[in-house]
C-alpha cells in the first residue's frame, strides 16, 4: 500500500521506511528536514535500492499538507514529525506545544478531510510519567508527563481519542516508544542528533568516537541495581519492525484506535550499558558521576504483552546487537550525515 511518512528523514522514520519498502509497500516521505539531512533519504534509498519520493514541507503549512494529502492516494500515514527534544520543551514549552500539536492539527484536517482514515501516531513512555505502577501497560491512563514534550503527546492521544469517537471510520494505532537505541546493520542509517545529544546511547556513541571526553552519569545512588537509572532499550529496527506490524493489522482490523507499548520489558541500567558498548567498540568509555538530571525517573520499563498478542510483535535484538549497530553507524559516520 501507499504509505507517507511524516518526519520520515529522522531517525526512526528512516528506519521505519527501510522496513516498509522491504516489505513491499511504496513509501513517501514528506519532512522539512528541521532536525535531519536529505542524504539520510539517499541512505534509505541505497539500503533499500527503490525511489523514496520526498516532499520538502513543513507540516504546520495547512495548504501545502492540505494539498499533499489531497492528491497522494495514500492509503496510511505513519506520523513521526515531532520536536522530541524533553529538556529544550521544559525550557520553551510554547514552542513544543505549538510546533507539535501544529504539525498533528494540519495533518489530521488534511486527513479528515481528504482521507485517508488510517493514522499510525509516535508517542512515547514518557506518557506514563513516574506514578505509573511498573512495569508500564497500555491501560494505566496517561495523566501528567512532567514535561510539555510528554503533555503534547498525551494531548495528541486524546484528540485521537476523540476523533475516532466521532468518526468510526478512523483507523488509528498509538505506538509508545521505549528507549530506540542502534542503527541499521548496514551503518549507513542512525541517529544524528544536533548539537549535544541528551540521550544516553548516542553520547556514549560520541565520546567512544573521539567527539566527546566523557560521559557524565547523572547520579549513582538510585534504588536500581547499580545506583544508576534503568530503561527499556530496544533497536530501533524493533521500532520500524513495529510499525510495520501495527499497519499490517490496523488496514485489516475494524476500524478504532487502539494503543501499544513498543519495548522489551526489561531495565537496563546506564552501567550496563556502558559495559556493553564498551564490548562493541573495543575502547573504555570514560565516565564522570555527576548529580541526577531533573525530571528523570529511576526506572521505566515496558509490559510488552499486548502488542506480542495483538500484532504478533517482539522486540528481537539484544543489547550487544543494539551497541554493536550504534557503534557501527557512529564508527563509520564520525560526523553523522554531515556530509551535506
Ligand atoms: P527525529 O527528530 O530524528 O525525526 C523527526 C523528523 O521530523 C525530522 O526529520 C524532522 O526534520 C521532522 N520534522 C519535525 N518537525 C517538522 C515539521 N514541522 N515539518 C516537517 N518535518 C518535521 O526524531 P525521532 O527520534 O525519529 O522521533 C520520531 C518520533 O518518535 C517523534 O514524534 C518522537 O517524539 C517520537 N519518539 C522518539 C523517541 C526517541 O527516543 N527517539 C522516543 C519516543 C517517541
Ligand atoms: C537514559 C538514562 C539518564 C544521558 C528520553 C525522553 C523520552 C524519549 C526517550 C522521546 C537515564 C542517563 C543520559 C547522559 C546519563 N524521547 N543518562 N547521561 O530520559 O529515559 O528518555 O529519551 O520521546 O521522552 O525522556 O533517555 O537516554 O536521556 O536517559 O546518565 O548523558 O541515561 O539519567 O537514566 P530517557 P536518556
Amino acid at each position: 500500500m501507499r504509505v507517507l511518512l511524516t518526519g520520515g528523514a529522522g531517525y526512526i522514520g528512516s528506519h521505519t521506511a527501510v522496513q516498509l519498502v522491504g516489505a513491499g509497500h511504496e513509501v513517501e516521505i514528506v519532512d522539512n528536514f528541521c532536525n535531519s539531512k536529505p542524504e539520510a533519504i539517499r541512505r534509505i534509498e541505497s539500503i533499500t535500492n527503490a525511489a523514496v519520493p520526498v516532499h520538502e514541507i513543513d507540516l504546520r503549512d495547512r495548504v501545502g499538507v492540505r494539498d499533499l494529502i489531497a492528491g497522494g492516494d495514500y492509503a496510511a500515514v505513519v506520523h513521526f514529525a515531532a520536536l522530541k527534544a524533553v529538556g529544550e520543551s521544559v525550557e520553551r514549552p510554547l514552542e513544543t506545544y505549538d510546533h507539535n500539536m501544529s504539525v498533528t492539527f494540519s495533518l489530521l484536517a488534511a486527513m479528515e478531510a481528504h482521507g485517508p482514515r488510517t493514522l499510525v501516531f509516535s508517542s512515547s513512555a514518557t506518557v506514563y510519567g513516574d506514578q505509573a505502577p511498573l512495569p508500564f501497560h497500555e491501560d494505566h491512563r496517561p495523566l501528567d508527563s512532567g514535561s510539555p514534550y510528554g503533555q503534547a503527546k498525551i494531548m495528541t492521544e486524546r484528540l485521537l481519542t476523540d476523533m475516532a469517537a466521532a468518526d468510526p471510520q478512523w483507523r488509528i494505532a498509538v505506538l509508545r516508544y521505549f528507549n530506540p537505541v542502534g542503527a541499521h546493520p548496514s551503518g549507513l542509517i542512525g541517529e544524528d542528533p544536533k548539537g549535544d545529544p541528551s540521550n544516553l546511547v548516542p553520547f556514549i556513541a560520541q565520546v567512544a568516537v573521539g567527539r566527546r571526553d566523557k560521559l557524565l552519569i547523572f547520579g549513582d545512588d538510585y534504588d536500581t541495581k547499580d545506583g544508576t537509572g534503568e530503561r527499556d532499550y530496544l533497536h530501533v529496527d524493533d521500532i520500524a519492525a513495529g510499525h510495520l506490524a501495527a499497519l499490517e493489522v490496523i488496514v485489516e482490523d475494524d476500524p478504532r484506535m487502539r494503543t501499544w507499548n513498543l519495548g522489551r520489558g526489561a531495565g537496563t541500567s546506564v552501567f550496563e550499558m556502558v559495559h556493553a558498548f564498551e564490548r562493541a567498540c573495543g575502547r573504555e568509555i570514560p565516565f564522570e558521576i555527576v548529580e541526577r538530571r531533573p525530571g528523570d525517573v529511576a526506572v521505566m520499563w515496558a509490559d510488552p504483552s499486548r502488542a506480542k498478542a495483538e500484532l504478533g510483535w517482539v522486540a528481537q535484538r539484544s543489547l550487544d546487537e543494539m551497541c554493536a549497530d550504534a557503534w557501527r553507524w557512529q564508527s563509520q559516520n564520525p560526523d553523522g550525515y554531515a556530509t551535506t
